[in-house]
């Protein structure tokens, strides 16, 4: 059975629930600021340094959509033991848009390895069954298509690199049409295949998703007529590419790479010096 899932509008804090106290995660300006997002479908970038709250944000916004919180769908879920999540969803009211899709997915780097672990063993419980079947009755069970098809193209996602596996689930489940959830997808990409990556966010966009992608990188946020709102210390703005960090700090890096290299490896030989 395929479920409905909404495309969303924004977040409202309920702010009559929220604890009085400044713990994570009201303590961040970003969660404090959550109803600044406008989402539409198309593409949405959460960038911002390290730290100011683009994963809770998104995490808060795929559990309220039904996702596994671990990086998966809402009929691809699985847990571990060591995963924790805020319980900022359970203090937002998730706002949607008119229209819903029946394909949904939340990509996070860090839950790759489980949910390629929980593809490899839904298919190896349906071979079991099959080979089962075929014992009993002497009837082969056709029909069934690997997950591992849909998910890494052919190849278990185990048998790929990080990188290959992770482009791999991005090209082929992803389907179109649908929400998607990416917490910086490029992390296993090299350049090339971050540029690989903006074809399947285009080919995404096109089919009428809605795609949101928290990252850091100053390819992926090239995509044009992306929205793109700045997290940081005082809160959530939306931005201009050139005025991203990302793009800004890359763009110095390269330009300046002489310099910047001086001045970044002399505080060390400073600090040698001294010692
Ligand atoms: N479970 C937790 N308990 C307490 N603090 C947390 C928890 N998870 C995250 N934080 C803190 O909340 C802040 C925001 O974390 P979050 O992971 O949302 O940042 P981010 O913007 O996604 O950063 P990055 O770019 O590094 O992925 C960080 O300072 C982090 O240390
Ligand atoms: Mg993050």
């Amino acid at each position: 059975m395929k479920t409905s899932i909404p495309f969303v509008r924004g977040v409202r804090l309920r702010r009559d629930s929220v604890p009085r106290s400044a713990v994570y995660p009201f303590s961040l300006a970003a969660v404090q600021q959550v109803e600044r997002l406008r989402l539409e479908r198309g593409i949405t970038f959460f960038a911002g340094e390290n730290g100011t709250g683009k994963s809770t944000v998104l995490e808060a916004i795929a559990i309220l959509l039904g996702f596994n919180p671990e990086g998966g769908s809402t009929d691809l879920r699985f847990e571990t033991v060591a995963r924790s999540s805020s319980s900022l969803h359970e203090h937002l009211e998730l706002l949607t848009l008119d229209g819903s899709a029946d394909d949904g997915f939340f990509v996070r780097t860090e839950g790759l390895f489980n949910l390629a672990t929980e593809v490899d063993r839904q298919d190896e419980e349906m071979e079991e069954i099959a080979r089962e079947a075929k014992r009993w009755s002497g009837v082969t069970m056709t029909g069934y298509r690997p997950l591992s098809n849909r998910y890494g193209g052919g190849r278990s996602l185990h048998q790929q690199s990080h990188g290959e596996a992770m482009l791999a689930l991005l090209s082929n489940r992803l389907g179109g049409g649908g929400v998607y959830l990416l917490d910086e997808p490029e992390t296993a990409l090299s350049p090339l295949r971050q540029m690989a990556l903006l074809s399947v966010m285009h080919r995404l966009a096109r089919s009428g998703s809605q795609v949101i992608i928290a990252t850091h990188s100053p390819i992926l946020l090239a995509y044009p007529g992306a929205r793109i709102y700045r997290f940081d210390e005082d809160g959530i703005d939306e931005t201009e590419y050139e005025e991203t960090d990302a793009y800004r700090v890359t763009r110095d890096f390269l330009d300046h790479r002489e310099r910047s290299l001086r001045t970044l490896l002399a505080a060390d030989e400073v600090g040698e010096d001294d010692r």
